[in-house]
Protein backbone atom coordinates (compact mmCIF):
# COMPACT_ATOMS: atom_id res chain seq x y z
CA UNK A 1 0.00 0.00 0.00
CA UNK A 2 2.58 2.07 0.63
CA UNK A 3 3.04 5.27 3.00
CA UNK A 4 0.65 7.46 0.98
CA UNK A 5 0.79 10.59 -1.64
CA UNK A 6 -0.13 12.82 0.69
CA UNK A 7 1.17 12.36 5.10
CA UNK A 8 -0.88 14.91 7.55
CA UNK A 9 -0.17 14.67 10.99
CA UNK A 10 -2.07 16.63 13.68
CA UNK A 11 -3.13 19.42 11.49
CA UNK A 12 -4.35 22.94 13.53
CA UNK A 13 -5.42 25.75 11.52
CA UNK A 14 -6.39 28.82 13.96
CA UNK A 15 -8.08 32.16 12.57
CA UNK A 16 -7.64 33.82 15.63
CA UNK A 17 -9.56 32.68 18.52
CA UNK A 18 -11.33 30.31 16.44
CA UNK A 19 -10.25 26.51 16.06
CA UNK A 20 -11.33 25.82 12.40
CA UNK A 21 -9.26 22.03 12.03
CA UNK A 22 -8.21 20.63 15.35
CA UNK A 23 -5.70 18.42 15.31
CA UNK A 24 -6.12 15.56 12.24
CA UNK A 25 -4.29 13.10 11.23
CA UNK A 26 -4.89 11.21 7.83
CA UNK A 27 -2.86 9.52 4.36
CA UNK A 28 -4.11 9.98 1.07
CA UNK A 29 -3.12 7.03 -0.63
CA UNK A 30 -1.61 7.38 -4.45
CA UNK A 31 -4.72 6.80 -7.00
CA UNK A 32 -7.29 6.83 -4.66
CA UNK A 33 -10.36 9.50 -3.97
CA UNK A 34 -10.71 10.31 -0.72
CA UNK A 35 -13.66 12.56 0.28
CA UNK A 36 -14.16 14.95 3.46
CA UNK A 37 -17.92 14.96 4.15
CA UNK A 38 -19.52 17.09 6.60
CA UNK A 39 -21.51 20.31 7.25
CA UNK A 40 -21.13 24.17 6.57
CA UNK A 41 -17.94 25.00 8.79
CA UNK A 42 -17.05 21.63 9.54
CA UNK A 43 -13.37 22.81 8.48
CA UNK A 44 -13.58 20.92 5.13
CA UNK A 45 -12.42 23.64 3.00
CA UNK A 46 -9.92 24.91 5.66
CA UNK A 47 -7.72 21.67 5.30
CA UNK A 48 -8.06 21.14 1.66
CA UNK A 49 -6.68 24.79 1.27
CA UNK A 50 -3.48 23.20 3.87
CA UNK A 51 -3.19 20.62 1.10
CA UNK A 52 -2.29 23.11 -2.12
CA UNK A 53 -0.34 25.13 0.18
CA UNK A 54 -2.49 28.23 -0.04
CA UNK A 55 -3.34 28.56 3.84
CA UNK A 56 -0.16 27.98 5.96
CA UNK A 57 -0.21 25.57 8.98
CA UNK A 58 -0.64 26.59 12.45
CA UNK A 59 0.53 23.75 13.83
CA UNK A 60 1.17 20.03 12.34
CA UNK A 61 3.77 18.43 9.32
CA UNK A 62 2.27 18.13 6.26
CA UNK A 63 3.96 16.19 3.20
CA UNK A 64 3.00 15.81 -0.35
CA UNK A 65 4.93 13.35 -1.92
CA UNK A 66 7.66 13.42 0.94
CA UNK A 67 8.24 17.23 0.36
CA UNK A 68 7.67 19.10 3.54
CA UNK A 69 4.89 21.99 2.93
CA UNK A 70 6.82 24.22 4.74
CA UNK A 71 9.99 24.27 2.84
CA UNK A 72 8.63 23.26 -0.57
CA UNK A 73 4.98 25.22 -1.35
CA UNK A 74 5.81 25.51 -4.96
CA UNK A 75 6.97 22.47 -5.90
CA UNK A 76 3.39 21.06 -4.12
CA UNK A 77 1.37 23.54 -5.87
CA UNK A 78 2.93 22.54 -9.15
CA UNK A 79 1.67 18.88 -8.68
CA UNK A 80 -1.93 19.51 -7.27
CA UNK A 81 -4.82 20.55 -10.04
CA UNK A 82 -7.53 22.89 -7.96
CA UNK A 83 -11.24 23.21 -8.46
CA UNK A 84 -11.98 25.80 -5.63
CA UNK A 85 -15.52 25.70 -3.88
CA UNK A 86 -15.94 29.58 -5.53
CA UNK A 87 -15.99 29.92 -9.17
CA UNK A 88 -13.44 32.27 -10.13
CA UNK A 89 -12.84 31.72 -14.01
CA UNK A 90 -12.36 35.35 -15.50
CA UNK A 91 -15.31 37.20 -17.19
CA UNK A 92 -13.41 38.87 -19.59
CA UNK A 93 -11.97 36.02 -21.34
CA UNK A 94 -13.92 33.49 -23.34
CA UNK A 95 -14.03 29.58 -22.54
CA UNK A 96 -10.93 28.64 -24.11
CA UNK A 97 -8.73 31.59 -22.92
CA UNK A 98 -9.60 30.98 -19.49
CA UNK A 99 -7.69 27.59 -20.28
CA UNK A 100 -4.55 29.31 -22.23
CA UNK A 101 -4.16 32.11 -19.52
CA UNK A 102 -4.12 29.71 -17.18
CA UNK A 103 -1.51 27.58 -18.76
CA UNK A 104 0.71 30.37 -18.61
CA UNK A 105 1.13 29.76 -15.00
CA UNK A 106 2.23 26.86 -15.59
CA UNK A 107 4.92 28.00 -18.08
CA UNK A 108 3.29 25.72 -20.95
CA UNK A 109 4.36 26.09 -24.01
CA UNK A 110 1.60 28.04 -26.40
CA UNK A 111 1.49 25.21 -29.48
CA UNK A 112 1.04 22.35 -26.24
CA UNK A 113 -1.25 24.93 -24.33
CA UNK A 114 -3.39 24.93 -26.95
CA UNK A 115 -3.22 20.92 -28.06
CA UNK A 116 -4.05 20.71 -24.24
CA UNK A 117 -7.02 22.94 -23.95
CA UNK A 118 -9.24 21.32 -27.19
CA UNK A 119 -8.51 17.77 -25.46
CA UNK A 120 -9.98 19.17 -21.68
CA UNK A 121 -12.90 21.10 -23.83
CA UNK A 122 -13.47 17.78 -25.74
CA UNK A 123 -12.93 15.86 -22.30
CA UNK A 124 -15.53 18.00 -20.53
CA UNK A 125 -17.98 18.37 -23.39
CA UNK A 126 -17.36 22.09 -23.75
CA UNK A 127 -16.19 22.44 -27.24
CA UNK A 128 -18.94 23.93 -28.88
CA UNK A 129 -19.09 26.56 -26.19
CA UNK A 130 -15.24 27.34 -26.80
CA UNK A 131 -15.41 30.88 -27.78
CA UNK A 132 -17.95 31.78 -25.14
CA UNK A 133 -18.10 34.39 -22.49
CA UNK A 134 -17.88 33.15 -19.20
CA UNK A 135 -21.44 34.84 -18.32
CA UNK A 136 -22.95 32.89 -20.82
CA UNK A 137 -22.14 29.35 -19.81
CA UNK A 138 -24.70 27.11 -17.21
CA UNK A 139 -23.35 26.60 -13.76
CA UNK A 140 -22.71 23.01 -14.69
CA UNK A 141 -20.64 24.04 -17.70
CA UNK A 142 -19.04 26.56 -15.51
CA UNK A 143 -18.02 24.24 -13.18
CA UNK A 144 -17.13 21.65 -15.66
CA UNK A 145 -14.64 24.60 -17.08
CA UNK A 146 -12.80 25.33 -13.95
CA UNK A 147 -12.28 21.04 -13.84
CA UNK A 148 -10.86 21.54 -17.16
CA UNK A 149 -8.52 24.67 -15.88
CA UNK A 150 -7.21 22.16 -12.80
CA UNK A 151 -6.03 19.69 -15.60
CA UNK A 152 -4.03 21.64 -18.00
CA UNK A 153 -0.72 21.47 -16.14
CA UNK A 154 -1.88 17.36 -15.86
CA UNK A 155 -1.96 17.14 -11.98
CA UNK A 156 -1.06 14.08 -10.02
CA UNK A 157 -3.08 15.06 -7.86
CA UNK A 158 -6.62 16.74 -8.34
CA UNK A 159 -8.67 18.51 -5.21
CA UNK A 160 -12.07 19.17 -5.88
CA UNK A 161 -13.89 21.50 -3.20
CA UNK A 162 -17.54 20.98 -3.55
CA UNK A 163 -17.83 20.09 -7.40
CA UNK A 164 -21.46 19.72 -7.78
CA UNK A 165 -23.31 22.11 -5.32
CA UNK A 166 -25.72 23.63 -6.44
CA UNK A 167 -25.91 21.53 -9.91
CA UNK A 168 -28.95 19.57 -11.55
CA UNK A 169 -28.44 15.74 -11.32
CA UNK A 170 -28.14 15.25 -14.81
CA UNK A 171 -24.57 18.05 -14.77
CA UNK A 172 -23.62 16.17 -11.55
CA UNK A 173 -23.40 12.97 -13.14
CA UNK A 174 -21.40 14.26 -16.03
CA UNK A 175 -19.26 14.92 -13.83
CA UNK A 176 -19.22 12.14 -11.90
CA UNK A 177 -18.55 10.39 -15.06
CA UNK A 178 -15.43 12.55 -15.94
CA UNK A 179 -13.88 11.98 -12.38
CA UNK A 180 -14.04 8.41 -12.47
CA UNK A 181 -12.21 8.83 -15.97
CA UNK A 182 -9.49 10.27 -14.11
CA UNK A 183 -9.39 8.18 -11.38
CA UNK A 184 -8.91 5.42 -14.02
CA UNK A 185 -5.90 6.62 -15.16
CA UNK A 186 -4.32 7.25 -11.89
CA UNK A 187 -4.98 10.63 -10.64
CA UNK A 188 -5.72 11.00 -6.53
CA UNK A 189 -8.33 12.98 -5.85
CA UNK A 190 -9.31 14.41 -2.77
CA UNK A 191 -12.98 16.15 -2.24
CA UNK A 192 -15.28 17.74 0.10
CA UNK A 193 -18.57 17.02 -0.57
CA UNK A 194 -21.62 17.76 1.48
CA UNK A 195 -24.03 15.15 -0.99
CA UNK A 196 -23.68 11.44 0.88
CA UNK A 197 -24.05 9.92 -2.58
CA UNK A 198 -21.48 11.62 -4.34
CA UNK A 199 -18.93 10.30 -1.54
CA UNK A 200 -20.99 6.79 -1.59
CA UNK A 201 -20.74 7.39 -5.89
CA UNK A 202 -16.67 8.93 -5.88
CA UNK A 203 -15.18 8.04 -2.86
CA UNK A 204 -12.86 4.89 -2.04
CA UNK A 205 -12.64 6.46 1.53
CA UNK A 206 -14.28 8.94 3.40
CA UNK A 207 -13.36 11.02 6.53
CA UNK A 208 -16.28 12.42 8.16
CA UNK A 209 -15.43 15.94 9.78
CA UNK A 210 -17.40 17.77 12.23
CA UNK A 211 -16.24 20.92 14.06
CA UNK A 212 -12.79 20.35 12.84
CA UNK A 213 -12.29 17.59 13.82
CA UNK A 214 -12.12 13.80 11.52
CA UNK A 215 -14.71 11.56 13.35
CA UNK A 216 -14.24 8.63 11.36
CA UNK A 217 -11.95 7.44 8.28
CA UNK A 218 -12.83 4.04 5.93
CA UNK A 219 -14.69 3.24 3.33
CA UNK A 220 -18.40 4.42 3.38
CA UNK A 221 -19.82 0.63 3.22
CA UNK A 222 -17.63 -0.39 6.20
CA UNK A 223 -18.33 2.55 8.49
CA UNK A 224 -22.06 2.19 7.53
CA UNK A 225 -22.18 -1.38 8.17
CA UNK A 226 -19.64 -1.32 11.18
CA UNK A 227 -21.89 1.57 12.28
CA UNK A 228 -24.96 1.78 11.55
CA UNK A 229 -25.95 -1.40 10.74
CA UNK A 230 -27.41 -2.84 6.87
CA UNK A 231 -31.13 -1.14 6.92
CA UNK A 232 -33.10 1.76 8.36
CA UNK A 233 -36.61 2.30 8.95
CA UNK A 234 -37.71 5.75 9.10
CA UNK A 235 -41.14 6.97 11.02
CA UNK A 236 -42.70 9.90 10.54
CA UNK A 237 -44.44 10.40 13.79
CA UNK A 238 -47.02 12.83 14.94
CA UNK A 239 -47.19 14.63 18.03
CA UNK A 240 -49.96 12.53 19.43
CA UNK A 241 -48.17 9.16 18.59
CA UNK A 242 -44.85 10.10 19.62
CA UNK A 243 -44.69 9.67 23.12
CA UNK A 244 -46.42 5.84 22.79
CA UNK A 245 -44.24 4.88 20.07
CA UNK A 246 -41.10 6.38 21.78
CA UNK A 247 -42.17 4.40 24.91
CA UNK A 248 -42.58 1.40 22.93
CA UNK A 249 -39.29 1.51 21.36
CA UNK A 250 -37.37 2.21 24.57
CA UNK A 251 -38.73 -1.18 25.38
CA UNK A 252 -37.29 -2.54 22.46
CA UNK A 253 -34.28 -4.10 20.89
CA UNK A 254 -34.21 -1.62 18.78
CA UNK A 255 -31.37 1.38 18.07
CA UNK A 256 -32.53 4.32 17.27
CA UNK A 257 -32.45 8.09 17.04
CA UNK A 258 -34.79 10.78 16.30
CA UNK A 259 -34.27 14.09 14.00
CA UNK A 260 -37.08 16.43 14.08
CA UNK A 261 -40.08 14.37 13.32
CA UNK A 262 -38.60 11.24 12.41
CA UNK A 263 -37.48 8.44 13.92
CA UNK A 264 -35.11 6.45 12.64
CA UNK A 265 -34.49 2.52 13.35
CA UNK A 266 -30.99 1.23 12.41
CA UNK A 267 -31.67 -2.81 12.47
CA UNK A 268 -30.33 -5.79 10.01
CA UNK A 269 -34.01 -7.50 10.42
CA UNK A 270 -35.97 -5.13 8.62
CA UNK A 271 -38.90 -7.48 8.46
CA UNK A 272 -39.53 -8.26 11.42
CA UNK A 273 -39.25 -4.94 12.71
CA UNK A 274 -41.89 -3.53 10.65
CA UNK A 275 -43.90 -6.78 11.55
CA UNK A 276 -43.50 -5.89 15.10
CA UNK A 277 -44.47 -2.54 14.26
CA UNK A 278 -47.73 -3.11 12.10
CA UNK A 279 -49.38 -2.53 15.82
CA UNK A 280 -49.55 1.12 14.94
CA UNK A 281 -51.50 1.05 11.47
CA UNK A 282 -51.24 4.26 11.35
CA UNK A 283 -47.60 4.97 10.86
CA UNK A 284 -45.49 6.68 7.58
CA UNK A 285 -43.00 4.25 7.45
CA UNK A 286 -39.75 4.34 5.26
CA UNK A 287 -37.44 0.74 4.98
CA UNK A 288 -34.33 1.94 3.09
CA UNK A 289 -30.70 0.88 2.90
CA UNK A 290 -28.81 2.71 5.73
CA UNK A 291 -25.92 5.31 4.25
CA UNK A 292 -23.45 7.63 5.25
CA UNK A 293 -26.23 10.63 6.60
CA UNK A 294 -27.25 7.40 8.69
CA UNK A 295 -23.66 7.04 10.12
CA UNK A 296 -23.57 11.03 10.40
CA UNK A 297 -26.72 11.22 11.97
CA UNK A 298 -25.53 8.61 14.99
CA UNK A 299 -21.93 10.20 15.53
CA UNK A 300 -23.34 13.74 16.11
CA UNK A 301 -27.22 13.57 16.53
CA UNK A 302 -27.55 16.30 13.67
CA UNK A 303 -28.01 15.12 10.10
CA UNK A 304 -25.51 16.93 7.54
CA UNK A 305 -27.46 19.19 5.86
CA UNK A 306 -29.99 20.44 8.72
N1 LIG B 1 -10.18 33.07 6.36
C1 LIG B 1 -10.91 32.81 7.46
N2 LIG B 1 -10.93 33.64 8.50
C2 LIG B 1 -11.63 33.38 9.62
N3 LIG B 1 -12.39 32.26 9.80
C3 LIG B 1 -12.41 31.40 8.78
C4 LIG B 1 -11.69 31.61 7.57
N4 LIG B 1 -11.92 30.54 6.75
C5 LIG B 1 -12.75 29.72 7.42
N5 LIG B 1 -13.05 30.22 8.64
C6 LIG B 1 -13.89 29.56 9.66
O1 LIG B 1 -13.40 28.26 9.86
C7 LIG B 1 -14.47 27.33 10.04
C8 LIG B 1 -14.35 26.23 9.01
O2 LIG B 1 -14.63 26.79 7.74
P1 LIG B 1 -14.49 25.97 6.39
O3 LIG B 1 -14.66 26.93 5.27
O4 LIG B 1 -13.24 25.18 6.42
O5 LIG B 1 -15.73 24.98 6.50
P2 LIG B 1 -16.33 23.98 5.42
O6 LIG B 1 -16.39 22.64 6.08
O7 LIG B 1 -15.60 24.09 4.15
O8 LIG B 1 -17.82 24.53 5.28
P3 LIG B 1 -18.79 24.66 3.97
O9 LIG B 1 -19.42 23.33 3.84
O10 LIG B 1 -19.77 25.70 4.38
O11 LIG B 1 -17.94 25.05 2.80
C9 LIG B 1 -15.76 28.15 9.94
O12 LIG B 1 -16.17 28.45 11.24
C10 LIG B 1 -15.33 29.40 9.19
O13 LIG B 1 -16.11 30.49 9.56
MG1 LIG C 1 -16.11 24.67 2.29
Amino acid sequence: MGKGIIQARDLVKRFGELTAVDGISFVVREGECLGFLGPNGAGKTTTIRMIYAISPLTAGELYVADYDIRHHPRKIKGMIGVVPQENNLDPDLTVLENLLVYARYFEIHKQEAVRRAFELLDFLELREKKDRLIEELSAGMKRRLIIARALIQRPRILILDEPTTGLDPQARHLIWQRLRSLKREGVTQILTTHYMEEATQLCDRVAIMDQGMILRLGSPQELVAAEVGEEVIELQVGEDEEARIKGFLEGSPFIWEQAGDTLYLYCSNGREVLASLARYPHLRLVHRPATLEDLFLKLTGRRLRE
